[in-house]
Formats: structure tokens, sequence, C-alpha cells
């Protein structure tokens, strides 16, 4: 396959390359086995020494066609999709960092990742310590400690929409010898391809704009490759597995150790695998991602200009936005756009943000973002429910925030929409 493809050619022709006579649209593979002409290949692929399907926990070629095209569309060396984008961070994490290790994260991170980061894996013993991403290089690294084993960051914050710092963030990582880990869930490989900017890792939640049309759950890594695990922090990646009798991950898969090392111990063990019918799904849906973040990102813009101009709207924030403390930051990384989502409060608090939501007709009361069909949600009491009202606030989660994920309607109609629910407070 051409990786020298331009973006868009890769979400339509990446990932899946019929022989002849075969197929031309990546057939659903619904089959959890696969048949052996001998022992002899079995064994060998159980031992890691051949390529090739086990066991569709593991691996399935619908789910694989999937993963190539993320990691074309990345930039990465290899890619493995998740049931989840809360299982794609877990499983991320969980390859680098063990009991009695630690993490440093950024604390803009969407609620579910944050509670995952913060309740669950301290019981497994993993301690995080959240930082504020707006911290100077100098202040960041006092909370890198011996034991630190990755740094974990949102391209775009869910729903603070800070762009991140890449610069700042990777040499944080990188001066202690440890991956940057980036969720790129709102940016999409359209807007922002990590690994051009210094991340090693990236994670999706592909339930959003990789499917596109809130059909399907799911979740993806993408490994760069070019991270150097053999610098004495990672002796797993660098001693025998046991488990597949003596396997040596940085050794025998070299640049593909990471993606290779999370998929043959955490997927066959903790079994969060993607269906190929979502992988399916998300594979079609993949074929519009820069049509549909061109038109999401063009929306969104267009509505937090027309939000900013409103008397009866009290703020907005939205990357794109001169007025947002990150524009820079978004010039900078974010090439093609500022994505679909943006959040606004409006004059009169909490109880008058509900009230603009139950007044909207076109746009859906839905707890969900990145759809093509516009939606809105008040984050303080759905998604970051479980956080403190200090941790909602640190996170960018102020109590009357309403969250809004423009979709790609005509965009008079979105505008007509707000201005009629607004006209009845
Ligand atoms: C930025 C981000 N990361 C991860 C997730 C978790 O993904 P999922 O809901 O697919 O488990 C979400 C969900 O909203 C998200 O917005």
């Amino acid at each position: 396959m051409d990786k020298k493809w331009k973006i868009e050619t890769k979400a339509v022709q990446g990932g899946y390359e019929p022989g002849n006579s075969e197929p031309r649209v990546l057939p659903i593979y619904q089959s959890t086995t696969y048949k052996y002409d001998t022992c002899e290949e079995v064994a060998k692929l159980f031992d890691l020494q051949a390529a090739g399907h086990m066991y569709s926990r593991i691996s399935n070629p619908t789910v694989e066609a999937l993963e190539k095209k993320m990691a074309m569309l990345e930039g990465g060396v290899g890619a493995m999709a998740t049931s989840s984008g809360q299982a794609a961070t877990l499983l991320s994490i969980m390859t680098i960092c063990t009991a009695g290790e630690h993490l440093l994260a950024a604390n803009t991170l969407y609620g579910g990742s944050f509670t995952l980061l913060k309740s669950t894996l301290s019981k497994y013993g993993i301690e995080v310590t959240f930082v504020d991403p707006e911290l100077s290089l100098e202040e960041l690294k006092t909370y890198v400690k011996p034991n630190t084993k990755g740094v974990f960051a949102e391209t775009i914050g869910n729903p603070s929409l800070n762009v991140l710092d890449f610069d700042k963030f990777s040499t944080l990582a990188h001066d202690n010898n440890v991956p940057l880990i980036v969720d790129n869930t709102f940016a999409t490989p359209y807007l922002c391809r990590p690994f051009e900017h210094g991340a090693d890792i990236v994670v999706h939640s592909c339930t959003k704009y990789t499917d596109g049309h809130a059909t399907s759950v799911g979740g993806m890594i993408i490994d760069s490759g070019k991270f150097n695990w053999d610098n004495g922090k990672f002796p797993e990646m660098t001693t025998p597995d046991e488990s597949y009798h003596g396997v040596v991950y940085v050794r025998d898969f070299k640049e593909a150790a990471y993606i290779t090392k999370v998929r043959v111990q955490l997927l066959r063990d903790i079994g969060a695998t993607m269906s190929p019918f979502n992988a399916f799904l998300m594979h079609i849906g993949l074929e519009t991602l820069p049509l549909r973040m061109e038109r999401h990102s063009d929306n969104a813009l267009a509505a937090a200009k027309w939000l900013e101009k409103n008397d009866k709207i009290a703020w907005v924030t939205y990357p794109g936005l001169e007025s947002h403390p990150t524009h820079e930051l978004a010039k900078k990384y974010l090439s093609n756009g500022c994505s679909g989502v943006l959040t606004f409060g409006v004059k009169g608090g909490r109880e008058a943000g509900e009230k603009l939501i139950d007044n909207l007709d076109l746009i859906k009361l839905v707890v969900h973002v990145a759809d093509t069909r516009s939606c809105i949600l008040h984050p303080a009491s759905t998604t970051h429910r479980q956080l403190t009202e200090e941790e909602q606030i640190a996170s960018g989660v102020k109590p009357d925030l309403i969250r809004f994920s423009v979709g790609i309607e005509n965009i008079e109609d979105i505008i007509n929409d707000l201005e009629n629910a607004l006209e009845q407070l």
C-alpha cells in the first residue's frame, strides 16, 4: 500500500486491498476461528514466530483492516483496535505501567478518563498525578518521580477544549525517558497527527469522529514505532516474556515492540476486543473523515462566532476563536480546523442553560459528541458528574458550561435553532 498517499486517499482506500475477484468492499469476517493445514503452523502462531490470526479475541481480518487504515492515517507502525475508547486508554497505560509505578496526566482529560485514571488505576497500585497543562515546563518537571513511566494528555481537552502544547509535553516526557501518550479523539488525524509533534503513542475513542455516525463503540491504540524502549526503564520490553517461551519484544518485533506487546499480552488476557461488525462500520465511517472534519470545523467556527455576538450568551470557548487561551497552539498544531465541539454559558447560569437545551429542536440533547447530527449536553450533571466540583472546575467544566457538538447540517438551520431557543428564554 502506497504510504505516500495524501490523507484523503488513505481515508478512502487505506486498510483493505482486494485481490483478483475478491469483494471490492471490506467483508465482515464474522468468524471467531481460523483454519490451518498443519499443527506445526498453529504452534508457530502461538509462539509468535509466524504472522496470522489465532483467534478473534486477539485479531480478525475485518478489524485488522481498520487497524491498518488508522495506522496509515496517524502515520504509525501499527495499531490495535479495542472494544471502547476507555479500553484503549487503559491498555495503553497498562502496557508500560504496573503496580508501584506512576503516571503524569493533564487534569483536563475527558471525565471518564479522569475517573479511570484516578479511581480505578489507583486500586491496582498505579499512581496518577494530574497536572495543569498550562504550567511551565519547569513547573511540570517538579511532578516527575523516579518511577514515572509515561505522560498522558489530550490533543484537544474534552470539554475544556485546551489545545495541547506538544513541544512542552514531549520534552517533559522525553527528558525523562518515558513516552508521551496522546488521546487524539477530538482532533482526529485529519486535523492533527500527534506523531509529527513528538507523541509516541496515540489513543482514540473511535466511538466519536472515527465512526462519526453514532453507531458503534470502539477504541484504538496506535504506535509511532519511534520510542526507544531499550533505555533501562521498561524491562518488560527487553527481557523474555515466559508466556511466549522467551519472546523479547524489542529484540523480536523491533519498532513494533509496544503494539505487539499490548496485543499479545493484554488483548489476549483482558479481551477488550472490537467486534468485526463495528470495525466494518468504522472502516466505512473513516472514508468520509476528511470531508466531515472540514464541515464540522467550519460549522463550529461559524456557530462560535455567532454565539459570541449574541447578547444572551455569557461566554463562548472554541480554539478557533481569537479569544481562546490556546488559540496560538491551535494555529500551530491544528492544520485543517479546530474540530466540531464548542462550549458556552448562557446569561442566567446553569438554569438558563438547561432551559435553552429544552427549547432546542434540531439540536438534540444527547450524551455524545462527534456525531454528524448536532447534539448538546450539560457535562456537570452528566459526563463529569463523578468528579468533585473542584475537579470539575480544574478540568474546565464550569457549572453553567454547555457542550455543543456541531454537526454537518446546513449552518443556517443550526443557527436558526439556537436563535429560536434563545428567543424563548
Ligand atoms: C476524549 C475522549 N477519550 C476517551 C473517551 C472514552 O471513549 P469510549 O466512550 O469510546 O469508551 C471519550 C468518550 O467520550 C472521549 O471523549
